[in-house]
Order: structure tokens, then sequence, then C-alpha cells
């Protein structure tokens, strides 16, 4: 059973992941918009992977004996000025999820649940590839500069990342 205080952080917590694939489907719509098929497509599935991660957490706190609540959204951005820019965005974000994770691992171990605080492992461990992979892209970007040809390699070759291939380094180059 879930105490009060774990239920409203790991509620405050499904709502992060919940706004976390609103951010990234509205950056996906603004790259498709743009005509950045391949960034569009990377964001498409980054968005879809959030929802998971909020339904993971859902079927947590239902399970366990709480009530996962699903609640108003911030809405997010709706234009993102660059695709630089937008990436340094969702790295930013990414840290700021990691952030919100660590404090919500603090809390299960104040609160002594040992099983949510094992559950949560598999976030602590996301977080860490999500962080490598959006570091990944920003050194791209670096690489690219203002060449065109390089953008429209990356545009092609982002579609292929993906958490998996960054944390290996098996991504393309
Ligand atoms: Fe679910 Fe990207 O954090």
């Amino acid at each position: 059973m879930l105490s009060k205080k774990v239920e409203a952080a790991l509620n405050a917590q499904i709502r992060v992941e919940a706004e976390s694939s609103q951010v990234y489907l509205s950056m996906a719509s603004w790259a498709e918009v743009k005509g950045l098929e391949g960034i569009a497509q990377f964001l498409y599935r980054h968005s879809d992977e959030e929802r998971m991660h909020m339904l993971k957490m859902v079927k947590y706190v239902n399970e366990r004996g709480g009530h996962a609540l699903v609640s108003d959204l911030a809405a997010p951005a709706t234009d993102f000025g660059s695709f630089q820019k937008l990436f340094q965005e969702l790295f930013d974000h990414e840290i700021m999820v990691s952030e919100c994770i660590n404090n919500l691992v603090h809390v299960t171990l104040e609160e002594k649940d040992y099983a949510t605080h094992n559950f949560l492992q598999w976030y602590v461990a996301e977080q860490i590839e999500e962080e490598a992979l959006a570091r990944t892209i920003l050194d791209k970007i670096n690489l690219i500069g203002n060449d065109k040809g390089g953008l429209y390699l990356f545009d092609r070759d982002i579609q292929q990342l993906s958490v998996d291939s960054a944390a290996s380094g098996t991504g393309p180059a």
C-alpha cells in the first residue's frame, strides 16, 4: 500500500511525464511543418515513449492501492525557433525530468517504501540514457554548425537514433 505522500509524489511525476509527451508532440508538429521530416519522426516517437513512461506509472499506482490521477496539463510552446534551440530545450527538459525522478526516489527513502524505490530504478536508468541521447544529438548539431548539407544528413540519420543506440554508442555517425 502506498503512503499518501508517495502516492502524491507519483501522481506529480505522472503529470511531468504527460507534459513531456505533450512538449515533444508539439516539437514534432513544429518540425514537421518546417519540413524537418526526420526530426519530426524522432520527436513523435519520443512523445510516445513519454506516454509509455506515464502509463507505466499510472498502472503501478493503481496496482499498489493508490489512485492514479489524470490532471490538467500546461500547454506546450508552439514555436521552437530553430532546430538547434529545440534540441537544447529537449536536453534541458530531460535534465529537469531527471531532477524530478531523483526527488521522487528521495521521497520513497524517507517513507521507507522500498518497493516503489525499486520500481523507480527503471526510471533512473532511463533518464541516464535519455540524457546521453540528448547530449549525443547536441554534439552532432555542434559539428554541423550552419552547413545545409550537414542538416540534410542529420535530418536523415536522426530517424535511426533512439535511446538504445545512443546508450550503446552504435548510432549512425
Ligand atoms: Fe520520461 Fe524523458 O522522461
